[in-house]
């Protein structure tokens, strides 16, 4: 059964059950489509009225003998007076008609029978109301619509009913109705009945025509469990039993302790147990379930780790408690019923340029810049050299702008950024040697680099008690440059890591940046406000549009001023 039949079945059975909420019927008897319930509760005519048609039924029409039997039936254990559907809403009692001018509450007076007694009142103030009573052989007495009878009788009718169950000599079926009375006689079965066949103790549910087997949904009536009804991935429903008792396999809705001498008494099995030929038992799970590692409870089964799971592009599966869900991955939408991607590059993620690929997008950075190492959707300044030309606001030349660990120096040509020469400051306790934006500190053999500039001998003595710092170097809370060392070797090393050289170089700059702030902030200051009149020359010929406050025209830039 597709989902859509699943759900549509389930709201009918839904409608159907609700009904059950309401009053309870004493009795109740069906034939063809239609269903008579006996409710043993006082009311006068009109709230008799009122409480069958709360449960979508009306007070009983009967116009035939064969009703007439049904209510003898059912009104042979009970006395006292019980209301029909029969009455006189208006005008006189008039012997020449149908009904003796009665009708029923179907606002009709078709009957083939006529079972008013001979005491039959044709007054004009003769009671208006009928009852029906076993004292009075069934036959139907006028009644004062105000006096309180015994009971009521309503019926049902329904459409869509399904066949009885096959019948064998040894087995019987049980029904019970959405009218909340069971019966062992049908001819033709109410949707929403409920039919138990013994001994087996198989249940099905009328739905539609069809009977389905239990355990059907668990929102209907537990889906028929003894017990309790989960929910599974898969198949369906599956009923559970309290601890010490599993679901008798044949019929898969009651429960029962494992008789003694059974094998599957000492398995405790959560859900179902197992006999092998030879005697053994052993526990199993419902479809949609697996047995756990502890051999007697069931899991969820990962229908994920099946790779057809979720077919289609793009499509990836996702585990949930009661099965899996099929969403798009990352970087792409549901459009339809597929997954596109989605372009990222909308919502403007980079700082200079982004280019959107399938499921995701790079970030770009102009010439004379590069990815930071802690954003990559965001750029820095960098010169991989001893110089580069500076970087320059091309609406405002005087604005240039250097790499960490550079300085600005103002030439004919341009605005260079100079590398400094960290090493000359002695910030390492040994051996150091300069890279372009910052430096790195290494120790000889027998030592080993710690805080990234002091060098500790390598024998067994705790960190902190051998050599002391340098009088040269900074002091521990200053910042330093982040190279690591490993002991042998002498010369400057890198991390075994998977920071990229790049990278490496980058985390330096950041870190030389502070020490450069630091150490010549002022002097810096100083020397980048100082305007170059090349520069200013050049970016007021050349007005390139600023995408961002400084630009990537570097080169660019540098080459046209090289040729100058
Ligand atoms: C009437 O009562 C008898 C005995 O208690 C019972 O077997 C029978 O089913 C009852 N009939 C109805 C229609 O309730
Ligand atoms: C018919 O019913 C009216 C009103 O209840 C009553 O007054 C009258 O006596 C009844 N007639 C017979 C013949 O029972």
């Amino acid at each position: 059964m597709n989902t859509g039949a699943r759900l549509l079945v389930l709201l009918v059975l839904l409608v159907l059950v609700g009904r059950l909420a309401g009053l309870k019927p004493n009795s109740g008897y069906c034939i063809g489509t239609g269903c008579v319930a006996l409710f043993w509760q006082p009311a006068d005519f009109r709230s008799a009225q009122k409480l069958c048609r709360d449960q979508r039924a009306q007070l009983v029409t009967v116009r035939s003998s064969v009703s007439s039997d049904v209510l003898s039936v059912l009104l042979g254990n009970f006395t006292g007076s019980f209301w029909i559907g029969l009455h006189r809403p208006a005008g006189c009692p008039n012997l020449a008609e149908v009904l003796f001018g009665y009708g029923w509450v179907t606002k009709d007076s078709e009957s083939d029978l006529n079972n008013f007694g001979s005491s039959f009142n044709s007054s004009c103030s003769a009671p208006r109301c009928v009852s029906v009573s076993r004292e009075d052989s069934f036959r139907w007495g006028q009644t004062p619509c105000a006096q309180l009878a015994a009971g009521f009788l309503c019926e049902f009718s329904f459409t869509d009913p399904c066949r009885t169950l096959p019948a064998a000599p040894d087995r019987s079926v049980h029904y019970m109705t959405p009218y909340g009375f069971g019966v062992e006689d049908l001819q033709l079965v109410p949707p929403g009945t409920t039919a138990t066949r013994f001994p087996s103790g198989t249940k099905h549910i009328c739905s539609s025509g069809q009977w389905l087997h239990a355990p059907w949904s668990c929102e209907i009536q537990d889906g028929g469990c003894e017990y309790k009804c989960a929910k599974t991935p898969g198949d369906g429903p599956v009923c559970f039993c309290p601890p010490g008792q599993t679901v008798n396999h044949a019929n898969r809705v009651s429960c029962a302790a494992p008789g003694p001498g059974d094998p599957c008494a000492a398995l405790r099995c959560q859900q179902l147990c197992r006999e092998a030929e030879d005697g053994s038992a052993r526990c199993a799970c419902e479809h949609g379930l697996k047995l756990a590692e502890d051999a007697s409870s069931c899991v969820d089964v990962d229908e994920c780790a099946d790779p057809r799971q979720c077919p289609g592009e793009n499509f990836r599966c996702v585990n949930t408690q009661l099965g899996f869900a099929c969403v798009c991955k990352v970087g792409y939408k549901k459009h339809r019923d597929r997954c596109v991607d989605v372009d990222e590059c909308v919502s403007a993620p980079c700082e200079h340029t982004c280019v959107n690929t399938p499921g995701s997008y790079t970030c770009a950075c102009y010439h004379g810049y590069r990815p930071a190492d802690k954003a990559p959707n965001k750029c820095e300044l960098f010169c991989g050299a001893e110089e580069c030309p500076a970087t320059c606001d091309p609406n405002d030349p005087r604005q240039c702008y250097c790499p960490d660990g550079f300085l600005s120096e103002e030439r004919r040509t341009g605005v260079f950024c100079l590398d400094i020469d960290e090493c000359s400051y002695n910030y390492c306790d040994q051996d150091c040697s300069n890279m372009p934006g910052s430096y790195l500190c290494s120790c000889s053999t027998g030592y080993k680099l710690v805080d990234l500039y002091r060098c500790v001998e390598t024998d067994e003595e705790p960190e902190g008690s051998g050599t002391a710092p340098s009088p040269s170097a900074p002091s521990p809370s200053a910042p330093s440059p982040r190279a690591p060392t490993s002991v042998p070797d002498p010369g400057p090393t890198r991390r075994p890591s998977a920071v990229t050289p790049m990278g490496l170089v980058g985390i330096i700059v950041c870190v030389v940046l502070l020490i450069v702030l630091v150490v010549f902030g002022l002097h810096i200051g100083l020397s980048v406000r100082k305007k170059s009149s090349a520069a200013e020359r050049k970016a007021a010929e050349d007005e390139t549009p600023s995408l961002n406050k400084v630009t990537s025209n570097t080169s660019d830039t540098s080459d046209s001023r090289d040729n100058m």
